[in-house]
């Protein structure tokens, strides 16, 4: 499947220039060049959902799993079609580096932003997606505070 692989990132480039996240915090701060470009993933990738499948609530990463974590951006939603930007944020983690790095990428709505994030304290509720270093089990999530981490999606690519 390498054989695509330079049409894709091609594509993926031009894609990113024109829907690729934005930081949910913009002032005074430039975007970030080279976040992972949007490439679709090989018909010859699987993609399984870590997440729990018990109970009523939404799931979001365990602060433990803060260690494995490769890349994350937090930025408004840009869509009403959540389907769309699940996607959008597994096509970033497969587009990440050699495709091989990124193992899960998580993507929900509401997730608090962590203290830090370029710099700001952090705490407010935003669309997000994380990306990780390692594939992640089910005991990697917990189940979220009310209100938080709508809509979560998780997959693990294995291509
Ligand atoms: C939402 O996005 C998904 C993934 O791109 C697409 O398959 C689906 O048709 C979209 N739904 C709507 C209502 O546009």
């Amino acid at each position: 499947m390498r054989t695509s692989t330079a049409t894709n990132l091609l594509l993926a480039a031009a894609l990113a220039t024109i829907t690729s996240a934005r930081p949910a915090i913009t002032s005074n701060i430039v975007a970030r060049a080279g976040g992972p470009a949007i490439v679709p993933l090989p018909s010859t990738c699987t993609v399984t959902n870590p997440l729990p499948t018990s109970g009523a609530t939404t799931y979001q990463p365990v602060p433990l799993t803060s260690n494995a974590l490769l890349y994350s951006a937090y930025y408004p939603s840009f869509s009403s079609n959540k389907t769309l930007m699940a996607e959008q944020c597994l096509q970033q983690c497969y587009g990440y580096g050699n495709h091989v790095e990124c193992k899960t990428a998580f993507w929900a709505e509401n997730i608090v932003v962590p203290a830090g994030y370029y710099g700001t304290p952090g705490g407010q509720l935003s669309t997000g997606c994380i990306m990780f270093s390692r594939t992640l089990t089910d005991s990697d999530f917990v189940a979220a505070p009310e209100g938080q981490a709508t809509d979560a999606f998780a997959g693990n690519i294995a291509c």
